[in-house]
């Protein structure tokens, strides 16, 4: 097998006295999407901080691409090829769109402007309304709009991986189902993600694995097609009833049994 584009190898990290994450693993092969779903508090958006370097981990190893870059600051990541969209999309409200674009493009315009009006200009044709508004106040856009916005500027660099932390909150329904294609679009094109998601049903309709987290540990990963119900109530400890919503999204996912030898094999016509 390949080396996975990202590995996180045992992986602990903290504040001050606490520890927080105590030895997460998780292999993301390269062009696929990797999910983290947890209770609040369970340590996702620290592990997305320690893969995008802004907490330190404290022992245990990040690699890139079979790199060791645990030691590396946050500017180099990107510049190797790596976009976080932190929890709350966090845009700069007083600074317009185009120059919010310009702030995540900061490390390729040092390195190449030519490539970062080439690149500017691809973020536009993927976002339109992000080209209709380029002089407009990023505070005053939507939410949705605002959430383009935060997945342009990641994509500005034209990263091989993004890390996207909880992207539909906050937004309608309507604007979560446009980011959704906007993120399967982003992926289509083979960026390898790592999403983090409370909307566990907006989480698994995108994910290919499923790592469920728990007290700052993974306590189960797999394809989304093997999670069942029972696990992921389990592991996420709300109870034995999930929403309706989430159930549907598993069944729909679910990888079908293998076919019984022995037994004539039915047609279902639907
Ligand atoms: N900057 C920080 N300083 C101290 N504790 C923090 C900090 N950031 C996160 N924590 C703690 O780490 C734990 C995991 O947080 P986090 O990864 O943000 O959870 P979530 O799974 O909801 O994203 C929580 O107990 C949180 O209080
Ligand atoms: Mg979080």
């Amino acid at each position: 097998m390949s080396t996975p584009l990202l590995q996180i190898l045992d992986v602990t990290a903290g504040f001050g006295a606490t520890t927080v994450l105590h030895g997460v693993s998780i292999d993301v092969p390269e062009g696929s999407i990797a999910g983290i779903f947890g209770l609040n508090g369970a340590g996702k958006s620290v592990t997305l901080k320690t893969v995008a370097g802004v907490v330190p981990a404290r022992s245990g190893q990040v690699l890139l691409d079979g790199e060791d870059i645990t030691r590396w600051g946050p500017e180099k990541r990107v510049a190797r090829g790596m976009g976080h969209i932190p929890q709350g999309r966090q845009v700069f409200p007083e600074l317009t769109v185009e120059e919010n674009l310009r702030l995540g493009a900061y490390t390729l315009r040092r390195r190449d402007r030519s490539r970062y009006a080439a690149s500017l200009d691809a973020v536009y044709d993927r976002f339109p309304v992000l080209r209709e508004r380029r002089s407009q106040l990023a505070g005053t856009m939507s939410g949705g709009q605002q959430a383009s916005l935060c997945v342009g500027r990641a994509l500005i660099n034209q990263p091989r991986l993004v890390l996207v932390d909880e992207p539909s909150a906050g937004l309608s329904p309507v604007a979560a189902l446009e980011l959704r294609e906007v993120l399967r679009d982003v992926a289509a094109t083979g960026v390898t993600m790592v999403l983090v998601e409370q909307n566990i049903a907006f989480g698994l309709s995108l994910v290919d694995t499923a790592h469920l987290m728990q007290t700052g540990t993974v306590v189960h990963s797999s394809p989304v097609g093997d999670l069942d119900d029972a696990t992921l109530a389990t592991h996420l400890g709300i109870g034995s009833v999930l929403g309706a919503a989430t159930s549907r999204m598993l069944s729909s996912r679910a990888t079908p049994e293998p076919p019984k030898k022995g037994k004539p094999r039915v047609r279902r016509t639907a």
